[in-house]
């Protein structure tokens, strides 16, 4: 048994956070919490941790990034989606061909993300599958716990980054699919990159390959208007662009799912996503950098959705989840300022849940301090963000949300293992 103590700090419920202060986090050996208590338990016969005055909170999930994009960050963010894709994202994918190219970028971007607040991601990676195994390794040995996923794309990309027929796709997704059986932290994620990019036999073909292997599915949906237009020609029989997906087999119901943006999701393909169970990545800052708009995030929980952050590297600008945290709250009080009234902005204690909980159920009893639930844990320092006040652990906790960065990061648990 193990005992983690400082002050606590956990979203067990939408719209409610926990603090303990200087409370004890008592894990269990197989890495799952045995309680939440007030005070080392008398009779315990364990190892006590001690994080003194630091805060101890879930750490984060990130719902979408994109690995191989992790050197554009903050660069090339004057174009809308599409031409951002062709002008800077598809020759940066492109080089991935390369592993030793693979390998130096993906070393770093690991090195990154097992510095950050986070703990679990969903994440893509290009088309091959030489490199997309690399990483899996990379983050495998790193000990944090992820899925991730060799990318489909067959029609409307360049020749140099595009699967040669169906066929080879199929074939390099199923070798890709049984090589990483392999792994334990690291699962395979089905990623068909968008339907723009992935023609109906290559959708219908990964359906089959999803019920073979029962692997989740992850891609991204509705988030930008021109991207929206152009899926509705390519599908004209679906009601809409979720529709589209759920026609193929791949939006939900019988399989996990998670779909990134949803920033022009209307009423039915809210509906759909809610009776498929289908997570949604919401990836604030990405939504702004691309001039995508901004998701009607509490909307979305109003409506009972499953919603969880994302950073969606490289759309994104940093592969910081408490940043991501602050974009979703900033973005929505512009959105309800200009945009719709009818909307409320995201309240921070909200803001927590998404970042913890809110994602953490699309990897099981994730993101709380609550019995039973795997010890994912962040041990965040704040003496260096010094205040001539002492502070209450609730405004201690928001200022890290504006003002930390990873130097805040002073160990980090996945499931009850130290990580860092
Ligand atoms: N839609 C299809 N591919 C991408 C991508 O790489 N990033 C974002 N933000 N949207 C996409
Ligand atoms: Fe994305």
């Amino acid at each position: 048994m193990k005992i983690l103590k400082g002050n606590l700090v956990s979203a067990p419920a939408l719209g409610k956070l926990e603090i303990v202060e200087h409370g004890c986090l008592v894990l269990h050996d197989d890495g799952s919490i045995q309680s939440v208590e007030k005070a080392v338990p008398q009779s315990a016969d364990a190892e006590v941790i001690d994080y003194g005055d630091s805060l101890i909170m879930p750490s984060f999930v990130d719902m979408h990034l994109h690995a191989p994009q992790y050197p554009m960050l903050g660069m090339g963010m004057d174009l809308p989606l599409i031409d951002w894709l062709n002008t800077y994202t598809f020759p940066e994918e492109s080089k991935y061909q390369d592993l030793e190219y693979a390998h130096r970028a993906y070393a770093s971007f690991t090195e990154h993300l097992l510095r950050s607040t986070t703990t679990r991601a969903a994440v893509f990676a290009t088309i091959h599958v030489p490199a997309t195994l690399h990483l899996m390794e990379l983050l495998e040995n790193s000990g944090l716990r992820t899925y991730v996923g060799k990318v489909n794309m067959n029609r409307n990309c360049p020749v140099y980054l595009r699967e040669i027929s169906k066929n080879q796709a199929v074939r390099d997704t199923a070798a890709w699919l049984e090589a990483a059986q392999k792994f334990e932290r690291t699962k395979p994620i089905l990623t068909p990159r968008f339907i723009p990019s992935c023609t109906d036999d290559l959708m219908y073909a990964l359906s089959g390959l999803r019920r073979q292997y029962d692997v989740p599915v992850q891609s991204h949906l509705s988030e930008n208007f021109s991207e929206i237009a152009w899926v509705q020609e390519l599908c004209p029989r679906s009601k809409c662009y979720g529709d589209a997906y759920r026609q193929f087999g791949l939006f939900g119901g019988d399989h996990r799912c998670i779909m990134a943006h949803c920033v022009h999701s209307g009423e039915l393909e809210q509906e759909m996503m809610k009776e498929n169970g289908v997570f949604i990545a919401h990836s604030p800052e990405s939504n702004m950098n691309l001039s995508s708009g901004v998701a009607p995030v509490s909307k979305f929980l109003e409506n009972g959705l499953k919603v969880g952050l994302a950073t969606d590297v490289a759309g994104g600008s940093h592969e910081s989840i408490l940043r991501a945290m602050m974009h979703a709250i900033q973005a929505s009080k512009l959105r309800w300022r200009l945009q719709d009234q009818s909307v409320p902005a995201l309240s921070f204690e909200r803001a927590f849940y998404l970042a913890t909980a809110g994602g953490g159920e699309f990897f099981g009893k994730v993101g709380a301090f609550r019995e039973g639930y795997e010890a994912d844990a962040v041990v965040m320092d704040d003496s260096g963000l010094d205040h001539p006040q002492a502070l209450s652990v609730r405004a201690r906790l928001e200022r890290l949300v504006y003002l930390a960065d990873e130097r805040c990061v002073r160990e980090k648990y996945v499931a009850g293992e130290r990580v860092l």
